[in-house]
């Protein structure tokens, strides 16, 4: 194995040693089984490539300071799953068996597990899609569950640097009822386009609004929205927002600061009257906001708004303790009060 630079880790789809599986079908799940190889056999008509019969989920294992290695709340992506999987009309993987999934894909691959030091971690990706060979629009109870991963380390190039976001006039993330508060694969085939043409503009995020009026913010292409005013730690509450599991634990941090805790509709104007802004996510931990533009058609030059936060690159107090603070107990460094760290035997 190519020795692997821990500090200069991004987020990229890695070869790592096996990738861990279980099969439902006939009305019960397979045994769990590994495999170093790295494809699947499926059939062209497979439902989950037509339909996009498919969701995933996205947490990471730590090796934290004192040698011990734990995965951060495991239970919760396996209730987002079970959610997504019934939003599809799919079989469900218990808790028990998603964790213990999660748990067997950090041991099987532990050379690909960040020592402790690096701000690297692994990263599991659990991927839930119907292998079933069907033209019908209706649900089949048959699902692969493949429990994947690749050592992670900063989402955009640096940890903990401000970054600039754009809000696209003409692109939406999610409809209201629709799919957006599920983690599913689908939503987020139409945001490459989008993203493609922001990054070419040097915008490393797309912030989308609630596609009914486009008067309240929803959330970033990769991770949820939150605003520091004041004391205050604020993030939108929308149906088609995606129930981030970084967000909620931001959401306990800053109460443990002290701080109130507003999770309402944000509406747009309101941009302006923040102090921080930032996205949370597992992949993208925070990433403050340098500024938000806005515009009316994403490939045109121009900006109708903008809302500036930082200079580029930098950082505000309240995003830089709340990552202290997150980071902190997922490496160890801080006692974890809150029991959110699952331990793992190696
Ligand atoms: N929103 C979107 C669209 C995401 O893809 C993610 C990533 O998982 C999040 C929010 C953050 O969710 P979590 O903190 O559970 O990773
Ligand atoms: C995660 O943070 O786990 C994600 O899935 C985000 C990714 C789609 C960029």
């Amino acid at each position: 194995m190519a020795q692997i630079d821990w500090d200069s880790l991004g987020f990229d789809a890695y070869r790592t040693r096996t990738v861990v599986l279980a099969h439902y079908r006939d009305g019960a799940w397979s045994d769990i089984r590994t495999t170093e190889t790295f494809s699947f056999t499926i059939d062209p008509f497979t439902q989950g490539l037509h339909y996009a019969i498919s969701c995933f989920e996205g947490l990471k294992a730590f090796r934290q300071k004192d040698g011990g290695i734990i995965i951060f709340r495991p239970e919760k992506n396996a209730a987002r799953m079970a959610r997504s999987a019934r939003f599809l009309g799919l079989p469900e993987p218990s808790e028990e068996m998603f964790i213990r999934m999660c748990e067997l894909c950090v041991k099987n691959n532990m050379e690909f597990l960040p020592p402790y030091g690096h701000q690297a971690s692994l990263y599991l990706r659990p991927l839930l899609f119907a292998p079933h060979p069907q033209m019908q629009l209706v649900p089949y109870p048959e699902v692969i569950l493949a429990v994947m991963c690749a050592p992670a380390g900063s989402y955009y190039g640096a940890h903990l640097r401000s970054a600039a976001a754009v809000i696209p006039g003409d692109f939406d993330r999610a409809a209201p009822k629709g799919t957006g508060s599920y983690k599913l694969s689908a939503n987020y085939a139409g945001t490459f386009v989008p993203y493609q043409i922001a990054h070419a503009q040097g915008y490393a995020e797309l912030l989308y609004l609630n596609s009914a009026t486009r008067e309240y913010v929803d959330e970033f292409g990769s991770s949820n929205f939150f605003g520091i005013k004041g004391d205050t730690y604020v993030t939108p509450l929308s149906d088609s927002v995606l129930p981030s599991i970084t967000n909620l634990t931001l959401q306990e941090c800053a109460a443990d600061f002290g701080m109130k805790v507003e999770k309402r509709p944000v509406p747009l104007e309101e941009l302006s009257e923040f102090e921080e802004a930032g996205g949370c996510g597992t992949a993208v931990v925070i990433t403050p906001m340098s500024h938000i533009d806005m515009k009316p058609v994403l490939a045109a030059p121009e900006v109708s708004r903008s809302f500036r936060y930082e200079e580029d690159g930098a950082v505000g107090p309240v995003c830089t303790k709340l990552y202290k603070r997150i980071t902190g107990i997922q490496f160890g460094e801080i006692e974890d009060t809150h029991g959110w760290c699952h331990k793992i035997q190696a």
